[in-house]
């Protein structure tokens, strides 16, 4: 019996250690993780460098609170800002926080235009997050099935539509569009390489804010440091959280321009938002980004990966499509295949099944007979289909 609530499903392996790449469960077996806690551990299990940092901010301030100057959330706030040509931030504690503050912000930039009933527009198959503003934001119906009454301001459009958008563009209640440059969640669905940027012309057109959820695509997981920098655009609300902290707990919420303005003292908040420790933890990470040279790796290992599967599975109908954007993957097959995942498990791998697809996000420091060993058990998996 468990006192656990009984939202989720965990498979029943008990992992107690990780390093780089692997996780060692309570019998002492070893396995490879293509998943890094679904896009989180981008620097691998327990990096030394990130390890020291938490127990030096550990041993010397945890907590204050935002009541007071917390010097190292300046920091890390100037560090992102010039990072993604963003002007300010604010940290909350996950990325569902970070979306709700993004919500929040299109609210304000409403009130600023006189609407008084805002609309956004966000995408079909999208994943924002579990809260019931991030929740509404989801266009997803098995996430939301139990939850309503929904917020009513988002309307769902079709990714990768711009005709989609332009038909709502005579309502004059819309004050944002809101997506994930890549739809994780649902699979890794990549847009046409500039649909992002047709949305931001249309944005600008019409003043609405361009907020774009990179809670999973950001830190370094697409091989730019967030996604968007494919297209050569800046949004006017950018969400962060997942890879920033690699497993320590931090969302994030920049803004530029006209959205920098709207958050003013007491608008806003969180108790444990941007503290010392997490703080210095994502400074530490994008440090290591950059001095580690990560992001030339996951460009290099994702083709590595593509290419394989790609070869492999060129004359098998069991694959309908290959989709991938740095380190994050997705393998489309034409066929339910849930089991993989604990035949994945059994055979010391983690993977995520995704709908009809396996979806891969192994570290971003994967080296290449790591990334051998994927393909290797991947593809007896698929040939046992
Ligand atoms: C794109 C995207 N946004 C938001 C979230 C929610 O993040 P969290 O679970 O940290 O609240 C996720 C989580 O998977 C996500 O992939």
């Amino acid at each position: 019996m468990s006192y656990l609530m009984s939202n989720y499903a965990p498979l029943k392996v008990n992992f107690v250690k990780g390093e780089g790449c692997y996780l060692t469960d309570d019998k002492g077996d070893k396995y490879l993780d293509a998943l890094s806690g679904v896009g989180v551990v981008n620097l691998g299990h327990c990096h030394k460098e990130i390890t020291k940092a938490i127990q030096n901010q550990a041993g010397t301030l945890l907590h204050t609170s935002n009541w007071y100057h917390i010097k190292h959330q300046e920091d890390l706030a100037a560090k992102l800002c010039k990072l993604a040509n963003m002007d300010n931030a604010f940290f909350g504690n996950s990325g569902a926080e970070a979306n709700e503050a993004a919500i929040k912000i299109a609210r304000l930039h409403a009130r600023a235009n006189n609407i008084d009933n805002p609309v956004i527009l966000s995408a079909n198959q999208s994943f924002h997050g579990r809260t019931m503003a991030t929740l509404s934001a989801t266009g997803n119906e098995k996430v939301q099935s139990g939850f309503t009454p929904l917020l009513s301001e988002f309307i769902h459009i079709n990714f990768n539509d711009i005709d989609a958008i332009n038909a709502h563009t005579d309502n004059n209640n819309i004050v944002a569009i809101m997506l994930e440059p890549i739809q994780g969640e649902s699979g890794v669905i990549m847009p046409d390489s500039d649909y992002l940027n047709k949305v931001q012309k249309i944005c600008n057109d019409n003043n609405y804010l361009l907020i774009l959820d990179e809670v999973q695509t950001g830190i370094g997981r697409t091989g730019k440091l967030f996604a968007h920098q494919y297209n050569n655009i800046t949004p006017d609300v950018l969400t962060l959280a997942k890879g920033l902290g690699n497993g320590v707990p931090i969302g994030a919420c920049l803004a530029k321009g006209k959205a920098s303005k709207l958050l003013t003292p007491g608008s806003h908040g969180s108790t444990f938002g941007g503290n010392p420790l997490v703080c210095k933890t994502a400074i530490t990470v994008l440090d290591i980004i950059e001095k580690d040279n990560i992001l030339d790796n996951c460009i290099k290992m994702g083709e590595y990966l593509a290419s394989a599967f790609k070869a492999k599975f060129a004359n098998t109908e069991k694959v309908v499509e290959i989709r991938s954007k740095g380190l994050m993957l997705a393998i489309e097959l034409n066929q339910d295949c849930s089991g993989l995942l604990q035949k994945a498990l059994e055979n010391n791998l983690l993977i995520n099944i995704t709908g009809k697809s396996i979806r891969l996000l192994p570290p971003l420091i994967i080296n290449q007979d790591e990334a051998d060993t994927i393909i290797t058990k991947i593809c007896s998996l698929v040939d046992a289909l």
